[in-house]
C-alpha cells in the first residue's frame, strides 16, 4: 500500500483484517494482544501533528512507537515486558513524565487474565476482570494519563468484555465508568476482532450450539482531557 494512498476511517465501525499495513513492521504481529496498526494511524492522523509528542503506556511489542516514528511524532513506549531497546521498563500506574506534557496518549490494555504477558508481577493481565481490583489498577492508568496530557488533549483505549465460563463481563461499560472521571466523552469505535484463537469452526459451533456467542469486537474509547478541570 502507498502511504499517500491511506484514508483516514469515516465511520465508526473499523474492520482492519491484518494487523499490519504498509510493506514495513508495526510492533510484531506475533506479540500477543497486538494491537492493529491501522487503528493507532488513524488516531494520530486525527488527533495529532508532526512532532507532537505520543506516549503508550503499555506498548507491548512496540506498534505505537513504529506508527508514531513513521509519522514524524516524537515519541514514548512503556511497558513491564521489554521486547526491544527502545521500549522502557515503567509500571503504568506511575508515569515518570511531568503534568501537561504529552500530547496524544493510546493504551490498549489488557482485558482480564485471559493473556500471559509476561513473569511480572505487577502486570496487570494477571487480574481477572471480575473482580473490582481490576478496574481499580486501570484507574490508576488513567490518572496518569489524565496528568500526564495537555488539557484539551485527546487519548484512546482499546478493551473488550469477556465471555468466560457461562459468564458476561461488559468489561467495556465497567472501564468507561471509571474514564468519564477522568476525561470527556468524544466517541466510541467499534474494532472488529480477527485472528483470535476461538475464531475456528469448532468455537462457531460450540457458540451456536450452547447459546453463546464469540466476542465480534472490541471497543476504542476516544476521550479527552478537559480544558478546565
Ligand atoms: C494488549 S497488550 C499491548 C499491545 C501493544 N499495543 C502492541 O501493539 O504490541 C497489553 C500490554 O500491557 C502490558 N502491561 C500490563 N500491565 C502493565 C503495567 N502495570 N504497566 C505497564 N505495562 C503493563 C503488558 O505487558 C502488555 O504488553
Amino acid at each position: 500500500m502507498i502511504m499517500d494512498k491511506l484514508q483516514i476511517e469515516s465511520t465508526t465501525l473499523w474492520d482492519f483484517p491484518r494487523q499490519n499495513y504498509g510493506d514495513k513492521p508495526h510492533g510484531n504481529n506475533k506479540y500477543n494482544g497486538v494491537t492493529p496498526a491501522f487503528v493507532i494511524w488513524n488516531l494520530l492522523q486525527r488527533y495529532t501533528k508532526e512532532g507532537d509528542l505520543v506516549v503508550d503506556p503499555m506498548c507491548g511489542s512496540g506498534t505505537t512507537i513504529d506508527v508514531a516514528k513513521e509519522l514524524n511524532r516524537k515519541v514514548i513506549g512503556y511497558d513491564l515486558n521489554i521486547v526491544r531497546p527502545d521500549i522502557i521498563k515503567n509500571d503504568s500506574r506511575k508515569i515518570p513524565l511531568k503534568d501537561n506534557f504529552v500530547d496524544f496518549v493510546f493504551i490498549d490494555s489488557p482485558y482480564s487474565d485471559n493473556i500471559k504477558y509476561s513473569e511480572d508481577e505487577k502486570c496487570i493481565g494477571k487480574i481477572s476482570c471480575e473482580k473490582t481490583e481490576f478496574y481499580d489498577e486501570l484507574e490508576k492508568t488513567a490518572s496518569e494519563i489524565a496528568r500526564i496530557l495537555k488539557p484539551g488533549k485527546v487519548m484512546g483505549w482499546v478493551i473488550a468484555d469477556q465471555w468466560i465460563k457461562k459468564k458476561f463481563t461488559a468489561v467495556g461499560f465497567l472501564m468507561w465508568q471509571r474514564l468519564e472521571k477522568y476525561f470527556e466523552p468524544m466517541d466510541i469505535i467499534c474494532l472488529t476482532r480477527h485472528n483470535q484463537t476461538s475464531n475456528t469452526g469448532v468455537w462457531h459451533n460450540r457458540a451456536r450450539q450452547y447459546n453463546f456467542y464469540l466476542r465480534g469486537f472490541k471497543y476504542l474509547f476516544i476521550m479527552k482531557k478537559p480544558i478546565k478541570q
